[in-house]
């Protein structure tokens, strides 16, 4: 079922816990290319959000149409197939994994009958397998991390584990990149390189939604953003509109926010 119209678009998405709204009838599209902020305080809806674009949950009412295809009642696998990537909040990495072989597991989008015919190691999946590591390669080098390829993962400080992550992503060659709070606990010189790999990944075209806490973070890098509370945007537009938007002041910052963007 094609939809002619944005990239992604969403009209009124709307996911309840028992009595909570967690996501009450959203609507938005997001542009090819484009690199798009997601804030608003604990609670507000984000995670929900993103778990609703990705397939790991599915909306109570409302649609998703994503580079032309209507999904939101598809899977989580299916909508990885379209190319919708997702880097949870939590850091999951394998224990006792080296870097490339964390990533190589983003690489792997595998059917059933295919991972058993991976088991038995038979030509083609040896190929597959080939291809997989020059993707994960490709995706390390990215992320600044191929020198640290045969670490173990669990080794690596905080910063590098989120740049392993987010290659882990870019492994399955993603069209839509969801980041959710990638910058949360890094230090100040890792939030400057994960900027700066955000600012790489736009130039490469890469369309992302970044949800962020830290405000001056987001304002940085996004074209626009938008603002949820209580799982409702109450306001969507470029940094300076968002920065000025009385609603957004008194509902997420309840301070005034600085206008300095260095
Ligand atoms: N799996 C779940 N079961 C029950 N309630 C949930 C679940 N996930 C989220 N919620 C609730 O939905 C609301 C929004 O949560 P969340 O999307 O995680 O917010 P945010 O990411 O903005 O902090 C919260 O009230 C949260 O407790
Ligand atoms: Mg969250």
């Amino acid at each position: 079922m094609a939809e002619v119209g944005e990239f992604l678009e969403a009209r009124d998405l709307t996911r309840s816990f028992g009595g909570v709204h967690a996501v009450n009838s959203v609507s938005f599209s997001i542009a090819e290319g484009e690199l798009h902020g997601l804030i608003g305080p604990n609670g507000a809806g984000k995670s929900t959000l993103f778990h609703l674009i990705s397939g790991h949950f599915y909306p109570d009412r409302g649609s998703l149409v994503f580079d032309g295809h209507r999904v939101e009642n598809k899977s989580p696998a299916a909508r990885a197939k379209l190319g919708i990537s997702i880097t949870f909040q939590a850091v999951h990495l394998f224990d006792g994994m080296t870097v490339l072989e964390n990533v190589m597991v983003g690489g792997h989008t595998w059917t059933k009958h295919e991972w058993i015919e991976a088991s038995f190691r038979l030509p083609r999946c040896r190929r597959e397998e080939q291809n997989i590591m020059e993707k994960a390669m490709w995706a390390l080098t990215m992320v600044g991390l191929e020198q640290y390829k045969d670490h173990l993962a669990e080794s690596l400080p905080l910063g590098r584990q989120r740049a392993l992550q987010i290659a882990r992503a870019l492994c399955g060659m993603p069209k839509l990149l969801l980041l959710d709070e990638p910058a949360s606990g890094l230090r100040g010189d890792e939030r400057r390189e994960l900027l700066s790999l955000l600012e790489k990944m736009h130039e490469n075209a890469l369309t992302m939604i970044l949800i962020e806490h830290d405000v001056d973070f987001v304002t940085k890098v996004a074209e626009r953003i938008s603002v949820l509370d209580q799982g409702q945007v109450i306001a969507e537009g470029t940094p300076d509109e968002i920065r000025d938007d009385p609603a957004v002041i008194s509902a997420y910052l309840g301070t005034a926010i600085s206008h300095e963007v260095s």
